[in-house]
């Protein structure tokens, strides 16, 4: 595996690649690697014949400097896990290689879609996404760029820039990884005391029971189900709701009525940890 820590650097060895005609796989990261990060990995191994990794923590997608500071960092950790994963080539740039001081160029998404759920507690986050991942979808270049599911949002986002701004690369949406108690992986888990992860299982607990009421009660509707949802987070304590909504999809428009394709989506603070989650039903296909 090679470990890259500059654009210069980078750009000649995916130009090798690229005149030997492999095919390339591109998964951004923040890094503090967990399975959910894997699964993209091994996703992209499936399916190209060079996979691309980039662990860097993005300061412009973070609403107050003490999120960022407090953002998990384990290089050690993380370069181990990428090598066991079979990933070409680790790509880690400082803040001055993505960022230099003249820098004064932004990707701003606009309407709707980064203007509600996460969109309205972390105003400037999808601006900031938006610009990191152009950027370094123009350095690296790949066919295709693998995003979670567990940023439904940050992925719809991400599609409707590269759609809207014509770049050459597919996206390909992949499904959440959740730890045995149902918990989605997260590089936040980790800032979670041992209380804190039992309490945090109410989200996936919560989703769970949304989709029982979907699924077999047939409940179409919204506000009942997302009522029902907000009564059992309410009971945990220390759990305070950011929002508890389902969307359609892709368009992410809050529904009244259940129907078609949906996703309940959610983000709950967890004494200081902010966590999300979702689920996507379709409620045509029963289970
Ligand atoms: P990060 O939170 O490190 O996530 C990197 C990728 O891993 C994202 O596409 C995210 O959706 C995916 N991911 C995280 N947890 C997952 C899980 N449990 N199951 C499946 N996929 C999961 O998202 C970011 O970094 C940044 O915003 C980034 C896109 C790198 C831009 O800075």
């Amino acid at each position: 595996m090679q470990i890259i820590k500059t654009i210069k650097e980078l750009r000649p060895v995916i130009h090798e690649y690229r005149l030997k005609n492999k095919s390339i796989g591109f998964v951004p990261t923040m890094g503090a690697l967990h399975p959910g990060h894997l699964s993209l990995i091994k996703a992209s191994r499936e399916e190209c014949e060079c996979t691309v990794i980039s662990i860097y923590v993005n300061p412009i997608q973070f609403n107050d400097k003490e999120d960022f500071d407090s953002y998990p960092r384990n290089f050690n950790a993380d370069t181990q896990k990428v090598r066991d994963a079979g990933v070409d080539i680790l790509f880690i740039p400082d803040d001055k290689e993505i960022y230099s001081k003249e820098s004064s160029t932004f990707v701003e998404v606009s309407g709707h879609v980064t203007n509600i759920l996460c969109g309205i507690s972390r105003p400037s986050h999808f601006r900031g996404v938006a610009t990191v991942v152009c950027k370094l979808l123009n350095i690296v270049q790949p066919d295709k760029a693998y995003f979670g599911m567990k940023d439904a949002q940050q992925a719809i986002v991400v599609a409707k820039m590269v759609n809207d701004l014509n770049f050459p690369v597919d996206i390909r949406f992949m499904p959440i990884v959740r730890e045995k108690n149902g918990l989605a992986c997260s590089s936040r888990n980790e800032n979670l005391t041992d209380k804190e992860r039992k309490k945090a299982i109410v989200l996936n607990q919560t989703l769970c029971h949304a989709e029982k009421r979907i699924i077999e009660d047939e409940e179409r509707d919204a506000m009942k189900v997302t009522g029902e949802m907000y009564e059992m987070v309410s009971k945990t304590k220390g759990a305070e709701i950011d929002y508890i909504s389902i969307v359609s999809l892709p368009d992410l428009k809050d529904v009244k009525e259940i129907k078609d394709q949906v996703m309940i989506a959610m983000a709950v603070v967890i004494g200081e940890t902010r966590l999300i989650d979702n689920i996507t039903l379709n409620v045509n296909e029963k289970k």
